[in-house]
């Protein structure tokens, strides 16, 4: 498979028979209901980009990804194939059980985050259920988001930065004064696994938690519920 271009996702959407939408869509999508769950059957709607079918069997056991987890902040120019992209956005926050339960563990199952990714050629929402892609913009937001970062080396030298956001409202219904403390946790359940999942790949990432959330807000479009919680740059690691 290619690698993740806009054009390619042009094109993937356009074979396959579905659209994309317009840049800003999130802005219509982003105050969603919390999430009822959905079967990880469920078909990609007419605005959404079906990422590759996640794999579930790698080259690297559990034990080692833990053993040889570092962080790692220096890349080579090397993209992220949609491959690696799929298989970083499920490991966090993929649909695992036909009740739509995920991979990562959430408070009365109200999912409340939400990831994006930034790539050369644009920022997408992840949308777990039918494990798609919605753009939300054209833009290459890396910069800023190197800039709201307070210009941290990894977030300039990563071809991908995920952005882990937490909507509290989803999570604040049922649990109340419990809230930032369980979606903050969820927030470390999803980036670990994605974590793990990147050097089971072969691939270095860091969590970042030095950022203007305004400034990451505004990068990616997103409303003021939806708060950044974490910065994930990931990337092939430099020899
Ligand atoms: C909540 C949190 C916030 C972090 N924020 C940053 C950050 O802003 N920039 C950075 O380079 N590393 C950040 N890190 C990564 C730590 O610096 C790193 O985990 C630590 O030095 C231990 O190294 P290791 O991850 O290789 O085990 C953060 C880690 C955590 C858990």
């Amino acid at each position: 498979m290619g690698k993740l271009t806009r054009r390619q996702f042009l094109r993937l959407a356009a074979a396959q028979g579905s659209g994309l939408v317009a840049m800003g869509a999130l802005a219509g999508c982003a105050t969603s209901e919390p999430t009822a769950p959905h079967s990880v059957l469920d078909p990609v709607g007419e605005d959404e980009m079906p990422l590759p079918e996640p794999r579930l069997e790698g080259e690297i056991s559990l034990e080692q990804a833990i053993a040889s987890r570092r962080s790692v902040r220096e890349f080579t120019d090397e993209s992220l194939s949609m491959e690696e992209i799929s298989q970083l956005l499920w490991a966090a926050q993929g649909i695992t059980d036909p009740r739509g339960l995920r991979a990562a563990p959430s408070a009365g199952a109200l999912y409340p985050l939400e990831l994006y990714v930034a790539v050369a050629d644009g920022a997408y929402r992840y949308l777990p259920q039918g494990h798609a892609l919605q753009v939300v913009t054209g833009e290459d937001g890396r910069q800023g988001l190197w800039e709201a970062g307070l210009r941290q080396g990894a977030l300039q030298a990563a071809p991908a930065v995920f952005v882990v956001t937490g909507i509290y409202q989803r999570t604040e219904g049922k649990y109340g004064g419990r809230t930032e403390r369980y979606v903050e946790l969820e927030a470390g359940h999803a980036a670990q696994n994605m974590l793990l999942q990147a050097v089971a790949l072969k691939l270095g990432a860091v969590p970042i938690g030095a950022f203007y959330d305004d400034q990451v807000q505004d990068v990616l479009g997103l409303p003021s519920e939806h708060r950044p919680l974490y910065l994930i740059p990931v990337g092939h690691p430099e020899a």
